[in-house]
């Protein structure tokens, strides 16, 4: 049985691998906020609107907590899924998690360019999104660390990076 779990911070591409990596695989792929989305049948966005960061928060180890059970998938997590509750000891007894480790520029260049919207992260001017970036990754490092595998993305940044990607993983992975 097979259950590989992604974290890492918002645009390092967890989603991306994660679908390429359960195909290589032949495992099922589960995006948490897209879980979360479907179960609820709201936009993750409504969610904190309509009733905070805490609630979401709430909902999110509910979730996971049913995704975490299902066998043979490849699971990615939002961005501050590990940094909650004890989800991040939970997430490493439940299978292999790798920490899709990347640059704050890197960072901040994705999500300039991506189309999620991201609730953290709305309102921000580009330079407050810098500081944002770095402060925020700071803090969750010490939950991201826990993982028991690390995956340093930052360099990756060509045209073959996801395909390099999965073939990294499947080495660390020993798959
Ligand atoms: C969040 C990351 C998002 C989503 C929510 C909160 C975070 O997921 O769960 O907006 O706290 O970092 P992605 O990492 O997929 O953007």
């Amino acid at each position: 049985m097979k259950r590989i779990i992604l974290i890492g911070y918002m645009g390092a591409g967890k989603t991306t691998v994660g679908r390429a990596l359960a195909r290589e695989l032949g495992l099922q792929f589960y995006d948490l906020d897209w879980y979360i989305e479907s179960r609820r049948h709201k936009k993750v966005a409504q969610i904190f609107a309509e009733s905070g960061e805490d609630a979401f928060r709430q909902i999110e180890r509910n979730m996971l907590h049913e995704v975490a059970e299902f066998e043979d998938v490849v699971i990615s997590c939002g961005g501050g899924t590990p940094c909650f509750f004890d989800n991040i000891d939970y997430m490493n007894r439940q299978g292999d998690v790798v920490y899709l480790k990347c640059h704050p520029d890197v960072l901040r260049a994705h999500l300039l360019m991506g189309r999620t919207e991201r609730p953290l992260l709305k309102g921000k001017t580009p330079e407050q999104l810098t500081d944002f970036i770095v402060e925020q990754l700071q803090a969750r490092e010490p939950f991201y660390t826990k993982a028991q595998h690390k995956l340093d993305v930052t360099l990756m940044d060509n045209y073959d990076k996801i395909r390099i990607t999965v073939e990294r993983l499947k080495g660390i992975l020993q798959l």
